[in-house]
């Protein structure tokens, strides 16, 4: 209903309003319990175990939303099955100068530069040490401030992985944002497998070692897919989050001197749905159904979410669908997986 309203503010603005008044609604005690019943679908039959975790449902919120863990309890009464905090990284930065989110509505879809805007990984610790929902599965997405090298990233992912560990379900190492200069040549195998075994042997310690996943982007090759699969099979990391956004500005119908006239950034929502389902499919079908995917990009309808589920996804992540479409998207992604999906037991489904 306020989505018009919301549409006048500048995008990020209207990011931090509508968070704002969703913790406002929440705080009322009837009109808040009434709200999160509106939303939220509970099946058993909506369970999944995927990498060794229990799953209420398959519909997750992607990394980006709540870079700072401000807002993931106000969003779990949405109806989410989990939410993936960050990117973090180890000092607070501001990102990119403003504007750097924006609207293409002939589209659906957002480009933005946002560029790792976030308080600090004890920021974040600090209010993950406050306790989430029951049930409520949270991960961790982490990577690397913008001043320090790639020679030396991979000492601010430990420190991230470190300072987290107590307080996250899983990790994502995020090496695809195409915001931070340079970040993406950490998709390149040798430095990822070099940075992706550090971590593992640091997870191998603890006692209750915790899943580890790679976000990827939905530009790289074939060949560099291939070479996924190999670092997800040697390094033993648990899966791969597909994909982040675009750096490409293929079919879209917003003008072109518009396009021209944003600039750089990562493009999200229905222009990036088909290319990251491509990937999805083609990682399943190379790995022979072995890889672990949570599939993300474009969903903003259940039968895009079934789309990447039957393409070889195990649970699904929106961001973009969720500006466009509002929060009744994600019960009615879960409504339709209840009677479109063949329902396989919580034992079948189970990853690790
Ligand atoms: C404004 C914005 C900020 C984002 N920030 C992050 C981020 O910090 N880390 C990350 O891994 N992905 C980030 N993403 C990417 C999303 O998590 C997701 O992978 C991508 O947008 C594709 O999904 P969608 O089409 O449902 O939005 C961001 C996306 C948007 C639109």
């Amino acid at each position: 209903m306020i989505k018009p309203f919301l549409f006048l503010l500048p995008p990020e603005k209207a990011h931090y309003f509508t968070l704002f008044l969703l913790k406002i609604i929440l705080a009322i005690p009837l009109i808040g319990t009434l709200y999160k019943k509106r939303y939220t679908i509970k099946d058993d039959r909506l369970k999944r175990k995927v990498f060794g975790l229990d799953f209420e449902n398959p519909v997750g919120l992607a990394a980006g939303f709540d870079k700072d863990g401000k807002s993931f309890k106000a969003m779990s009464s949405l109806g989410f099955g989990f939410i993936e905090v960050g990117t973090v990284t180890p000092k607070g930065q501001i990102g990119n100068p403003q504007p750097r989110l924006f609207r293409l509505p002939k589209d659906q879809s957002l480009i933005n530069r946002m560029g790792f805007n976030n308080e600090g990984v004890d920021a974040l610790v600090n209010r993950l040490k406050g306790g989430w929902p029951d049930h409520l599965i949270v991960g961790g997405n982490i990577g690397k401030n913008k001043l320090t090298p790639n020679e030396t990233a991979e000492e601010d992912y430990v420190i991230c992985f470190e300072a987290l560990f107590p307080y996250v379900d899983y990790f994502v190492v995020n090496v695809s944002s195409p915001n931070t200069p340079g970040l993406r040549d950490l998709q390149d195998k040798e430095p990822l497998t070099k940075l992706l075994n550090r971590l593992q042997v640091l997870n191998k310690q603890k006692t209750n070692s915790k899943p580890i996943l790679l976000k990827i982007a939905p530009d790289l090759t074939n060949e560099q897919l291939d070479d996924i699969i190999e670092i997800v099979e040697t390094t033993k990391i648990e899966g791969v989050i597909a994909t982040n956004t675009t750096i490409s500005r293929a079919g879209l119908k917003t003008n072109p001197n518009t396009i021209k006239s944003i600039g750089n950034g990562g493009l999200s929502g229905r222009a990036v749905r088909q290319r990251s389902t491509e990937v999805i499919r083609y990682l399943n079908e190379r790995s022979k159904g072995q890889l672990t995917i949570i599939g993300v990009g474009g969903i903003s309808s259940p039968e895009d979410a079934i789309e990447k589920l039957n393409a070889g996804a195990s649970l699904v992540q929106i961001y973009s669908g969720l500006i466009f479409e509002g929060p009744a998207l994600i019960k009615e992604i879960n409504k339709a997986i209840l009677t479109k999906i063949p329902q396989p037991s919580v034992a079948q489904v189970s990853n690790s």
